[in-house]
């Protein structure tokens, strides 16, 4: 409601008093008396309704800003002007119908305009509790929301694994960087692997290797992952968890600038690669993404972790080198006619995140 002008505009004011007619003023002017601002008094046995001394007041000084009573009646406002409105209208197409008809028509007329009134009363009802009661957040809003709900599925749906809690408690011990995917992010990749038939699996980013542990458990036992890390430090790491895991003979840790590496393995004409999993230095994703395009075959799947980065990809004047990594990727995609993506949000232990998974289409 914009002020004290929706009541004038709806209902017959003289000087500071308003008469209403059913359904039209009453919830504006029931919501007014709640606040003090104007009170019902009864004269000659009807109801009407006249600003007190607040209300004389409030009116007063609104001209230099809204009235508290304005913010309680916004939204539903809109509602409450428009059933409002329409209740008046049947009113009028009801009294017409009944000057014309029968007493009977002119009775049945007047039932429904009860039963239509008593409806809108309801829903305006409704529409003011909506407006004035404070709704509780939702509750997925929550990042401890986000990881105890992670915590359930995992408890649920993913089964214990002693190569994969070695491999993190042996990262954690050795100082790396607890920057893995989630369980169930491992496990995503570890289905999309099975159920291609994946038999070889390329990983840019290998840290400690748990990643390359989900992606090589999909495998048949021929099958081979080739991880790619830079920092020595990391690769010695994963060579450890992944030889406890006993995955040692199917995982292929190459260590150096995985742009480097790419080159090699594309120059050397490998085998295409099923399944491509991008999970390292964000600046360069763009760069990956163009070799997974050279050494994969339609039908292969690239998936691309953290390109949501808590939202901020959607900002286009990000300053930030990874966001910018992101969004070149994202142009990248856009204009290779041969990949076909989309891009999954995610919460949880990781935070507010997501992954783009797509297939090569063509050759
Ligand atoms: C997010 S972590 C990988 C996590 C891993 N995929 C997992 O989920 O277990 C990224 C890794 O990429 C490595 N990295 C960063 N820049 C790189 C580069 N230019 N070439 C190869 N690896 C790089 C980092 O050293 C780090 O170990």
């Amino acid at each position: 409601m914009r002020g004290y002008e929706m009541l004038e505009e709806l209902g017959e004011r003289t000087q500071g008093v308003w008469h209403p007619s059913p359904g039209s003023l009453y919830p504006a002017l029931r919501m007014l008396e709640d606040q003090g601002l104007v009170r019902a008094v009864e004269t000659d046995g009807r109801r009407q309704y006249e600003l007190t001394s607040e209300g004389q007041a409030d009116q007063e000084t609104r001209a230099a800003g809204p009235a508290p009573w304005e913010a309680m009646m916004d939204a539903a406002d809109q509602a409450e002007l428009s059933l409002s409105s329409t209740l008046r209208q049947v009113s009028m197409a009801i009294s017409q119908v009944a000057e014309a008809g029968t007493a009977d028509q002119k009775a049945q007329a007047e039932d429904l305009l009860t039963g239509l009134r008593r409806q809108v009363y309801l829903l305006l009802a409704e529409a003011t509790d909506t407006a004035t009661t404070p709704q509780p957040p939702a509750p997925g809003a929550s990042p401890d929301v986000w990881r105890r709900v992670e915590e359930y599925f995992d408890g649920a749906l993913i089964g214990a694994d002693d190569g994969l809690s070695h491999a993190l408690a042996a990262s954690e011990a050795a100082g790396l960087p607890g920057i893995n995917v989630s369980p169930s992010q491992g496990k995503l990749l570890s289905l999309l692997a099975r159920n291609i038939g994946a038999r070889r699996v390329l990983e840019v980013g290998t840290l400690g290797g748990y990643s390359a542990i989900w992606l090589a458990r999909a495998l048949p036992p021929d099958g081979r992952v080739v991880t790619l890390e830079l920092d020595p430090r990391h690769a010695e790491v994963a060579r450890e968890n992944l030889a406890q895991a006993g995955l040692a003979d199917r995982v292929e840790v190459q260590t150096g600038p995985a742009a480097g590496s790419l080159q090699t393995l594309a120059g050397a004409g490998v085998e295409p690669f099923d399944l491509v999993f991008i999970d390292a230095d964000k600046k360069s994703n763009a760069e990956y993404f163009g070799w997974a395009m050279r050494l994969t075959r339609p039908g292969s799947i690239i998936v691309i972790d953290n390109v949501v980065r808590g939202g901020r990809v959607a900002d286009a004047g990000t300053e930030d080198p990874n966001v910018l990594g992101v969004r070149r990727l994202v142009d990248a995609i856009a204009a290779e006619p041969r990949f076909d993506a989309t891009t999954v949000q995610t919460v949880g232990s990781k935070g507010y995140d997501g992954l783009i998974v797509g297939t090569v289409t063509g050759p």
